[in-house]
């Protein structure tokens, strides 16, 4: 048999659990330009350090696009149509975001991918993410698809049950992550974001999640 008969191995895609992968470099080429879509959103809508229901500030700073925006406060977290900081309705999904969350869902595996929500985290240096589930979409079975802009990040990925380690994977520039299925509930978190300085971001790094939160009539 010839050496070169067999393909090299996929390298763009790993696993991470069943159900959920990281794309390497999925968004690298289009970054620039999802960047400068996610700016505009940010005059709209700007980034805040939200309350978590226990009293603490969170770290990490956020907003969001599309019909549903996350908040958390005093009150707990949830999903709310409108901006509390500014009163409007949060600003429309730019297209540029909205079709590259259905690619990289498509990808992965998860057609007919409809996100009505994006949730934008800005993290700066020290800036983390303690260990949680993303539960409160009202369809499970859509899954969940994150894009990493900026500097590198250490990404925790477990599974469901909170007492299985999780396991860290190094997200850069450009990487998307999709989970669903079996691990749609996994527990996930982001550890200290180390200083650097990045080329189109500087000391920042900036992580969008698109969510499918309302029932959709378009899953079967
Ligand atoms: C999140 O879980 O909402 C964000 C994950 C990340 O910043 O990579
Ligand atoms: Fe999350």
């Amino acid at each position: 048999m010839d050496l070169f008969d067999d393909p090299p191995p996929d390298t763009t895609q790993t696993p991470l659990a069943p159900g959920a992968a990281l794309l390497h470099g999925f968004a690298r080429e289009e970054a620039g330009a999802l960047l400068q879509a996610v700016e505009t959103v940010l005059t709209q809508a700007p980034l805040r350090h939200m309350q978590t229901p226990g009293g603490y500030t969170m770290s990490v700073a956020m907003s969001s696009c599309g019909k549903l925006g996350w908040v958390s406060d005093a009150s707990g977290y949830r999903y709310a149509a409108c901006d509390p900081l500014t009163g409007q309705p949060w600003p429309t999904m730019p297209a540029c975001l909205l079709h590259l969350a259905q690619r990289a869902a498509a990808q992965a595996g998860y057609a007919d991918f409809m996100p009505d929500a994006c949730l934008i985290n800005q993290y700066v240096p020290g800036a983390k993410l303690s260990l949680h589930q993303d539960k409160d979409e009202k369809d499970l079975r859509a899954p969940i698809v994150s894009l990493s802009l900026g500097l590198p990040a250490v990404f925790l990925f477990g599974t469901p049950s909170r007492k299985d380690r999780p396991q860290r994977w190094r997200l850069v520039h450009g990487d998307v992550v999709v989970w669903g299925g079996p691990s749609r509930l996994a527990y996930h978190g982001v550890a200290a974001l180390a200083d650097g300085d990045h080329a189109l971001l500087g000391r920042r790094r900036l992580n969008l999640t698109f969510r499918q939160v309302a029932r959709s009539i378009y899953i079967k």
